[in-house]
């Protein structure tokens, strides 16, 4: 037997049996004549202990880090025992050893708290791998796998492959295309996700698919996007929205139960895309903590509620206020007591570029009842009262206030609630909150190239009670800056997001499989009919012989595992991650190719300076 036990293995009962172990040297610390080295594999550290004797068998070469050792020897209990490491009771003495592999020194230490920087790793991405911290994230990625699959296999989803050199398939990034050597001047598109395809298996009739699936994306990277990343992908037949609701909100749940041991009993939560725009800034709002956006005035007129009129803040001769197409509030509970330089730093963080306000304006609360404000020149207690009230502030807590144009405003609201929440704690690792948000507009208006786009994919159904809108009318828009007037602008997706802890980490929608709609859809996304059959004709092919209703949803697998992980970052949870300029630090890649690559591929670069 190469081995009898793993590093992770031996415990105090062990004691005195004689076992042999493999793995590589984490340290080495000499004591006079006797010398401990830490033995590390994928299942722990098991300590050794090389007697003099045996020392002078290594000669002029003394042990390395990262060595690879196989040992033969007898467990011990420890006088000095380590009660961090499950195998702290007992050591190894040796009896015989095999170097089996000798190591040069590594770049960085292989410990939980190395000295490598992100570089470096990301170089040598095989050594980071040796280290507990990211193999603990592999671990979980794994457990996310294997109990996803559990879910859908007991629920009767079935996995099938898809191919990956396919048409493009768009999901509103750039594709990564592949050149074809028998096809000369021909590309392969890698796929976004496999869409076209899962919605092609239920037209054939295979009625509950899933994937676990790599796909490829050219978008600007983040944190949380990588250019290839994994989807936990799905699609049902026969189903409704709610159907699909249900059936994925159990599917988290019961992640969460396998992986993280959490009982999520209560229902997941539910908002329209519209309240989270108009209560958060943002349709992934985190609702582990409150601090709900108080809109004071708004050009976003929000239906079926009434209307901010600015009425609150307007006749004051504050032109800030009265200029502003929106004014938007937040109360941040017990900061009435922030001293000047605190909410001058809070005032320079707004300004950043990445923010883009030109100022913020806050009022504090004192608890005796008074106000003390960067307005009070334009606002008595009394107004200033209103507005507490509108903010739904107490004494004790700091109103921020934000005025500029809609969009920056709001999304500047919501990166400031964030970021408060965060100084404040309120962003805990370990709570999560799920939440669906539901009746997405179908389209976006597209000021740049004057046209409708689909904010999920051009697959996406209308609500059924609005196909007559889209139907019914033409897509052309008079005068760009009125498109809100435009029936298009009120349009209902079937679509909904799964979000959790104010990360998107999952998205779908009910599908068009009448080949009209989808005709329609394509011709209101302004493709003419000779470049939608040369897209799409396949699929609207497919709808002709009987496809059935159907809808899906995709997970990003990456996301989930990393808020589950308790980490921002994907990159953690994913074992060749690339960096933010999308290389691959350890292969160097993207790289040319040389000539004779190219001509087998008749292809001649001309690369634009
Ligand atoms: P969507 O484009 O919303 O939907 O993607 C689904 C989920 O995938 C994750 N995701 C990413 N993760 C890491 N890096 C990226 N670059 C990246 N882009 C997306 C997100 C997102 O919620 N075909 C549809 C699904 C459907 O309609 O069924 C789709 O791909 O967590």
């Amino acid at each position: 037997m190469y081995r009898t036990h793993t590093c992770g293995d031996l415990r105090l009962k062990d004691a005195g049996k004689e076992i042999t172990l493999a793995g590589w040297v984490q340290t080495i610390r000499k004591f006079g004549a006797i010398t401990f080295i830490d033995l590390r594999d994928r299942y722990g550290i098991t300590q050794l202990l090389l007697g003099e004797d045996l020392h002078q068998q290594l000669g002029e070469n003394p042990l390395g880090r990262e060595w690879v050792l196989r040992v033969h020897g007898i467990v011990a209990e420890r006088s000095n025992k380590n009660p961090n490491i499950p195998t702290g009771d007992i050591e190894v003495r040796i009896i015989s050893f095999d170097v089996l592999n000798k190591s040069v020194t590594p770049p960085f230490t292989i410990q939980d708290d190395t000295d490598g920087g992100d570089d470096l790793r990301m170089k040598f991405r095989y050594l980071d791998l040796r280290r507990n911290e990211v193999k603990k994230n592999l671990e979980l990625r794994y457990a996310v796998n294997r109990a996803a699959r559990n879910y859908l296999h007991e629920n009767n989803f079935m996995d099938i492959e898809t191919p990956f050199l396919i048409k493009s398939t768009p999901e509103g990034a750039r594709d990564f295309v592949v050149p074809s050597r028998m096809n000369p001047g021909q590309f392969y598109a890698l796929p976004q996700s496999p869409q076209t395809f899962k919605q092609l298996l239920m037209v054939s009739g295979y009625d509950r698919y899933y994937q676990i699936v790599k796909c490829f994306r050219d978008e600007d990277l983040r944190a949380d996007r990588q250019p290839e990343f994994t989807q936990i992908d799905c699609e049902m037949s026969f189903v409704e929205q709610e159907d699909i609701l249900n059936m994925f909100e159990g599917m988290i749940k019961y992640i969460f139960k396998q992986v993280n041991g959490i009982d999520y009993r209560e229902p997941v939560q539910r908002m329209s895309w519209e309240d989270a725009m108009w209560d958060y800034g943002n349709d992934k709002p985190d609702l582990r903590f409150g601090m709900k956006v108080a809109n004071l005035k708004s050009a976003f007129k929000k239906s079926g509620k009434a209307i901010a009129t600015g009425e609150l803040i307007a006749g004051a001769g504050f032109g800030v206020f009265d200029n502003a197409e929106t004014v938007v509030a937040i109360a941040v509970p017990g900061a009435a007591e922030y001293t000047r330089k605190q909410t001058d730093e809070l005032t320079e963080w707004v300004k950043r570029p990445q923010i883009g306000m030109q100022g913020l304006v806050y009022i504090k609360c004192a608890a005796d009842g008074s106000f003390k404000s960067s307005i009070d020149k334009f606002y008595d207690a009394a107004r200033l009262r209103s507005i507490a009230t509108a903010t739904g502030a107490s004494a004790g807590d700091l109103i921020l206030i934000l005025a500029g144009p809609e969009e920056r405003t709001r999304k500047a609201i919501s990166e400031l609630r964030l970021e408060l929440g965060q100084r404040m704690g309120l962003r805990k690792r370990n709570e999560f909150r799920l939440l669906w948000v539901l009746d997405f507009p179908l389209f976006e208006y597209s000021e740049e190239d004057n046209r409708w786009v689909a904010r999920h994919h051009p697959f996406t159904a209308p609500k059924p009670d609005q196909i007559e809108t889209m139907i019914g009318n033409s897509p052309v828009i008079e005068k760009a800056s009125e498109y809100l007037q435009h029936p298009y602008a009120h349009i209902k997706a079937n679509a909904y997001d799964m979000v959790l802890n104010g990360n998107e980490i999952g998205g779908g929608s009910i599908r068009i499989y009448q080949r009209e709609l989808q005709e329609k859809m394509f011709s209101a996304l302004g493709m003419s009919e000779e470049e939608s059959l040369h897209k799409f004709g396949f699929l609207l092919g497919a709808f002709e012989y009987g496809a059935p209703p159907h809808g899906g949803i995709a997970f990003g697998f990456d996301r989930l595992c990393a808020i589950l992980g308790g980490s921002e970052s994907i990159r953690d949870f994913i074992a060749f991650p690339k960096n933010n300029s999308g290389r691959d630090m350890m292969l160097d890649a993207p790289a040319t190719i040389d000539e004779k690559q190219l001509e087998e591929l008749s292809i001649q670069l001309r690369i634009k300076k």
